[in-house]
């Protein structure tokens, strides 16, 4: 296994007592897969990549990278968080190159090899469509730019896991689509182990080998769902694919807090949308 999870759990204590984030957890990536984790406000999401990135400590269980257990971060792991933003007195090459110039990853970045540094760095602004826009400022790019020079900036030293969260919550629906088609476009090529949060159910499933679907906090794991589709057919149109929409309706079901099998039923005896059934339901 590539990552391993094992009881992981968090609880914050403070001044009006335990906050119970998740629920001890378990979960094995392989290699190269793509998971995507969904599951209402405050289930614990952020605090689960944070203790994954060694960022913060569990209160319980353990997290294991390629068998050895996670202490504290390093450069096997990429991050792209939401707030993530560009230091804007570097140029977007600059920003790019950042990561390999601290102290800690110059070990992992090829030592010395600035020739080798300087090509990845334009394959990475390649990939993601900057190269003629390399030696602009931040301020001289569009949201969806920022976010492709913040995901060349993850990549550059090369993590073994890619942990992501919401990193494309702030963007329009359309910039979002394209990171969308970006990041399917990286994942055929250069297949890396990810974990990846999100609100959206669509972008969850596109994305995804697998989706876990956790519950209200403290979070647990109420499904996992394995995403099958032929990455070669991954592209925004399989969004409206009947097995797509299928899916969807699974994971949306899960996160009202409803097996599909009941909420079919209530449509079926009452003719009812979804919306009237949850009026009906007191907002449940
Ligand atoms: N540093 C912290 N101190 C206390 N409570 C926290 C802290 N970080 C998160 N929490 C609480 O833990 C729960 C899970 O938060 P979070 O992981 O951010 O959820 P999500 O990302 O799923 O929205 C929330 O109730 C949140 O208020
Ligand atoms: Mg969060």
């Amino acid at each position: 296994m590539k990552l391993s999870l094992r009881g992981v759990g968090k609880s914050y204590s403070g001044r009006g007592g335990a906050t119970n984030a998740l629920a001890p957890l378990d979960m094995d990536v392989r290699e190269g897969e793509f998971i995507s984790l969904v599951g209402p406000s405050g289930c614990g999401k952020s605090t689960l990549l944070h203790i994954v990135a060694g960022l913060e400590p569990a209160t319980a269980g353990a997290v294991e990278l390629d068998g050895e257990r996670v202490l504290g971060p390093g450069a096997e792991i990429g991050l792209m968080f939401q707030q993530q933003t560009l230091f804007p007195w570097l140029s977007v090459r600059e920003n790019v190159r950042f990561p390999l110039t601290l102290a800690r990853n110059r070990a992992r970045a090829p030592g010395g090899a600035r020739d080798r540094q300087a090509a990845r760095i334009e394959s990475l602004l390649r990939l993601v469509g900057l190269w003629d826009f390399r030696d602009g400022y931040p301020a001289e790019l569009s949201g969806g730019m920022q976010q492709r020079a913040v995901l060349a900036r993850a990549l550059v030293v090369q993590p073994e896991v890619l942990l992501m969260d919401e990193p494309f919550g702030a963007l329009d629906a359309q910039t979002r689509e394209q990171m969308q088609e970006l990041l399917l476009h990286l994942i055929q090529h250069h297949r890396i182990t990810t974990l990846f949060v999100t609100h959206d159910v669509d972008e969850a499933l596109l994305l995804a080998d697998r989706v876990v679907v956790f519950s209200e906090r403290p979070g647990r794991v109420l499904a996992t769902l394995d995403v099958t589709f032929a990455r070669a057919a991954r592209s925004s149109e399989l969004k409206l694919d009947e097995a797509f929409l299928h899916q969807k309706r699974e994971i949306m079901a899960l996160l009202r807090g409803r097996p599909r099998s009941e909420t079919q039923r209530d449509r079926l005896l009452f003719g009812l949308t979804h919306t009237q059934l949850e009026q009906g339901e007191g907002g449940s």
